[in-house]
């Protein structure tokens, strides 16, 4: 086999397949040999080149002219023709965003609604994390164990993305039923049996995302970023367009949500896993902010990213014509000795560990990183505060398989109810 420019293709390079397993339960590691010894290599299953470096993939990112993020939102596997006339029949049409928009329609898209993500924005937020964080612990702190995605994890990130957004309470459990099949749709490897129920999910994802939009139009002053975007629509109905609050009312959520939840579930897990670093951090809470950055640089919950190159180019001295597409794995790039020491120690006082590429870089870096952030550090202070003594259940970790958003599907965790500090010093 050889690659669009003529060059023979690698063994490795010819089996690498991200939806395999290897690749879902550590991405890094599955490519650690391309890091070392072949760092951007054309996958002939996939059909794009893969950049696995933390220069390249930052080279990548700071020119997002001759890389197009135009394809970050795209469906990876593309589906039957079954799978799309079901998806016309709902009228789908998601578009650009901000995240997959090119210039010069994104930067003054980004900056007319950006306020809302201040700090001091951000700050309005705390106190409802923080309420729903211990009102979900306690359903569950005299169990002695719990499933901490499917009783907390999955469901505060996602209603704290809907109350962000400005989401009516009553549309909030249906739109919690729809998002998941989202990131099957765009990253995920569905069979074709799948495809026709994952594609009727998406199809009324999108319709009722376009009624709770219609339904927020009518109260433009309420709270909420899309109201916010409403409100800016009416001042420069060219930068945030009809198609664009369309299309982020059902990206948002997904943006929002489940790189959120699956960020916490990878940091407890890593934490878990590391007994010793787990203890230090009960003792020390001020570690939190740090240990956050530092499990989201080693095992974060986006993997890998997209872009489309729009002239022919060269990245760490490969050709690449116009026309690839690009899998950049951040989550190699987090792991790349060349620029964190030590890489794979898993290391709550490193110093550069908020160098990572998990939330990307430049023009497009992540809008929500520091609500993300937020939320992470509430729980894990919910967490080191009551159950200091929680550790891992013995269980085999699932992951539903796709390129780009990853966390385990279950997390097990287990502790003695006996010995919970609010029984010692009630
Ligand atoms: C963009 C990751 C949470 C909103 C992005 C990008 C990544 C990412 C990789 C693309 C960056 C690039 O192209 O350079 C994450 C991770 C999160 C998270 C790992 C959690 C741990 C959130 C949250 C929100 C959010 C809570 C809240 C609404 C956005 C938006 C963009 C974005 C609006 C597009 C920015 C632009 O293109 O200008 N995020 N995200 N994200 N994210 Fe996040």
């Amino acid at each position: 086999e050889r690659t669009p420019t003529g060059c023979p293709v690698s063994a490795r390079a010819a089996e690498f397949d991200p939806f395999e397993d290897g690749y879902q339960q550590d991405p890094p590691e599955y490519v650690r040999w391309a890091r070392e010894k072949e760092p951007i290599f054309f996958s002939p299953k996939l059909g794009y080149w893969v950049i696995t470096r933390y220069d390249d993939i930052k080279a990548v990112f700071r020119d997002n002219i001759t890389f197009s993020p135009s394809n970050a939102l795209e469906k990876i596997t593309p589906t039957g023709d079954e799978a799309n006339a079901v998806l016309a029949s709902y009228g789908f049409a998601l578009n650009r965003t901000l995240v997959n928009e090119d210039e010069p329609a994104h930067m003054p898209r980004r900056r007319a609604l950006m306020d809302p993500f201040t700090p001091e924005a951000l700050r309005h937020h705390e106190p409802m994390v923080r309420e729903l964080a211990r009102s979900y612990v306690d359903r569950f702190i005299d169990d002695g164990r719990a499933d901490l995605v499917d009783q907390m994890l999955w469901e505060i990130p996602l209603t704290v993305a809907l109350h962000f957004l400005g989401v009516p309470e009553e549309d909030m459990d249906t739109l919690r039923k729809y998002s998941i099949a989202h990131t099957v749709n765009t990253w995920g490897r569905p069979k074709p049996e799948e495809q026709v129920a994952v594609a009727h999910a998406v199809g009324n994802f999108w319709q009722y995302a376009g009624k709770v939009l219609e339904k927020m139009r009518q109260d433009p002053d309420a709270p909420g970023w899309m109201q916010y975007g409403i409100r800016k629509q009416k001042l420069h109905p060219e930068v945030v367009t009809d198609s664009y609050l369309h299309s982020m009312m059902m990206a948002g959520i997904v943006a929002a949500h489940e790189t959120t939840a699956n960020a916490t579930a990878n940091a407890v897990k890593l934490l878990l896993q590391h007994p010793q670093v787990w203890q230090e951090l009960c003792e020390d809470p001020g570690l939190i902010p740090n240990a956050v950055e530092e499990c989201v640089r080693h095992n974060g919950s986006v993997a890998a990213w997209r872009r489309l190159v729009t002239r022919d180019t060269q990245v760490g001295g490969v050709d690449l014509p116009a026309g690839s597409r690009l899998l950049i794995v951040t989550s190699s790039a987090n792991h790349d000795e060349a620029h964190f020491s030590d890489a794979d120690l898993f290391d709550i006082r490193r110093d550069n560990a908020s160098d990572h590429l998990t939330f990307g870089y430049g023009s497009h870096q992540c809008m929500g990183k520091n609500l993300a952030r937020m939320e992470m550090q509430i729980f894990l202070e919910e967490f080191t505060r009551r159950l200091p003594h929680m550790r891992l259940s013995e269980q085999r970790f699932s992951y539903v398989p796709n390129t780009s958003f990853r966390g385990p599907e279950h997390l097990w965790v287990e502790w003695d109810p006996a010995a919970n500090p609010e029984r010692r010093n009630p």
